[in-house]
């Protein structure tokens, strides 16, 4: 198998892992729960849960070099075939792909009205946010770039296509982030915004929070849906996959935090509220920019643009496990299987945007929810949990405890090895099944 470099596999992987959650869902959600207890309950959620998770599928791919499926049977016990039913998360990432393209292609719409000008009042802002999700033609148009986009980069492979274009874009990311932010710090809200990110205010935790925080650690690190396994069956074997798996937390963490401290500080600086939900970006945000004139302008089209190139480096990784598990069990070629699993998503990302339109959404939505909100439902709040769980429970009771303290070992100490593995194997499914019940509902 065409194989990534190492720092190759550390920018992938923390392409795959930066993403819309870090630029867009991470401020929301942190605004909406109130700032520095949250982030610290995050920060702790990523640490301890997220970090042991990784890793565990890092060694799932790393170990078993293949696709999802045939990584779980070969590094099992019992190499029992019945463990190729595990695959079945590859399915998340292409649900997940048929609306992130679709909310990929409201940011690219934004990068480009941008150009044009920036609405001046939060009600006309959220007017033409409305409009927007409702405008099939024009959500079509952009959908199909960022999908053309997403399957013209992974036609050309592993390192071709995956490797190449995170080792463009993920620098470019940085430099816009890091010109933000220093034009953040230059503001005089720049210290609220940091008050507001770190200092903790504990009533404003309650068990709703927690589980947001460990929902949110799941998916920005991009677990429970296959990628980090595929993406580790190319890394080089003798890698050590604890330190690249700390690296990728690590980037993923300050890119949440840094966009975190820009978006307050602008939010603040024009006295706009932190708790707006997801229209955040898309309807806050733009307003600020307005009050800023010319360099407002540039400053939201240096932030779309760089919520374009995060949310194109996830999109790729989302759609790699299909393409891996095609190739390697039906022996299908790199372009058949992007053809079959590129024509799904693409297709299953109109429906989601149709279910959103007036003319369509009745037919299109099912027991009060529209097509667009089930594939977000049933990804994030049932299939992720699960494979999730199933996946500690899998390191933890069916694989052999020697090969895996062997494969540590060779590169950190008896004692980082033995934490890890008691909270994959006790506390993370345990963690993780809570959420999974809250989530649907029997808790909360
Ligand atoms: N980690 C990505 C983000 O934070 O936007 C989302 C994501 C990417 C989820 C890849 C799942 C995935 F396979």
């Amino acid at each position: 198998m065409n194989k990534f470099s190492r720092i190759g596999f550390i920018l992938a992987a923390a392409g795959s892992a930066v993403g819309l959650g870090n630029i867009w869902k991470f401020p929301y959600i942190t605004g909406e729960f109130g700032g520095g207890a949250f982030v610290i309950v995050y920060l702790l959620a990523i640490l301890f849960i997220g970090l042991s998770v990784f890793i565990a599928e890092s060694i799932i791919g790393q170990h078993g070099e293949s696709d999802v499926s045939t990584s779980f049977v070969r590094i099992s016990k019992s190499k029992n075939p019945k463990w190729k039913f595990a695959g079945f998360v590859i399915f998340a990432g292409l649900i997940i792909l048929s609306f992130y393209s679709v909310v990929l292609g409201w940011i690219l719409n934004y990068v480009f009205t941008s150009f044009q000008g920036l609405p001046t009042e939060a009600s006309v802002a959220g007017a033409t946010f409305g409009a927007l999700t409702k405008d099939i033609s024009t959500q079509i148009f952009y959908h199909t770039i960022v999908a053309g986009t997403v399957i013209f980069i992974v036609l050309k492979g592993i390192k071709d296509g995956i490797e190449r274009i995170n080792l463009i874009l993920m620098p470019l990311l940085a430099l816009i982030l890091f010109g933000l932010f220093l034009y953040a710090v230059s503001l005089d809200s720049f210290s609220q915004a940091m008050s507001f990110m770190f200092v903790p205010d504990w009533s404003k935790i309650n068990g709703s929070a927690m589980l947001a925080a460990l929902g949110q650690a799941f998916f920005t690190l991009s677990l429970g849906v296959g990628t980090i396994i595929t993406y580790s069956a190319s890394l080089p074997k003798d890698t050590n996959f604890v330190k690249t798996s700390m690296y990728v937390a690590f980037v993923d963490t300050l890119v949440a935090l840094i966009a975190g401290i820009i978006i307050f500080t602008f939010l603040f600086e024009a006295g706009a509220p932190s708790a707006a939900g997801p229209g955040l970006v898309f309807i806050s945000l733009p307003v600020v920019f307005s009050d800023w004139g010319i360099l407002g302008q540039v400053i939201a089209i240096s932030f779309f643009v760089a919520l374009v190139f995060a949310g194109i480096t996830s999109a790729v990784s989302m759609i790699e496990p299909s393409l891996l598990f095609f190739i390697e069990r039906y022996n299908m070629t790199r372009q058949k299987a992007t053809i079959l699993c590129g024509s799904i998503f693409y297709f299953a990302g109109i429906i989601a945007l149709l279910s959103m339109s007036d003319e369509f959404g009745p037919a299109l939505t099912f027991a009060g929810k529209n097509t667009f909100d089930w594939m977000d439902f049933i990804t994030s709040s049932i299939m992720m949990p699960l494979a999730a769980i199933l996946t500690c429970v899998f390191i933890g009771f069916y694989v052999d405890k020697d090969l895996l303290r062997d494969k540590f070992t060779k590169h950190t100490s008896v004692l980082v090895f033995d934490a890890w593995y008691i909270l994959v194997k006790y506390i993370v499914p345990f963690a993780i099944t809570i959420l999974f019940l809250n989530k649907l509902g029997f808790i909360s």
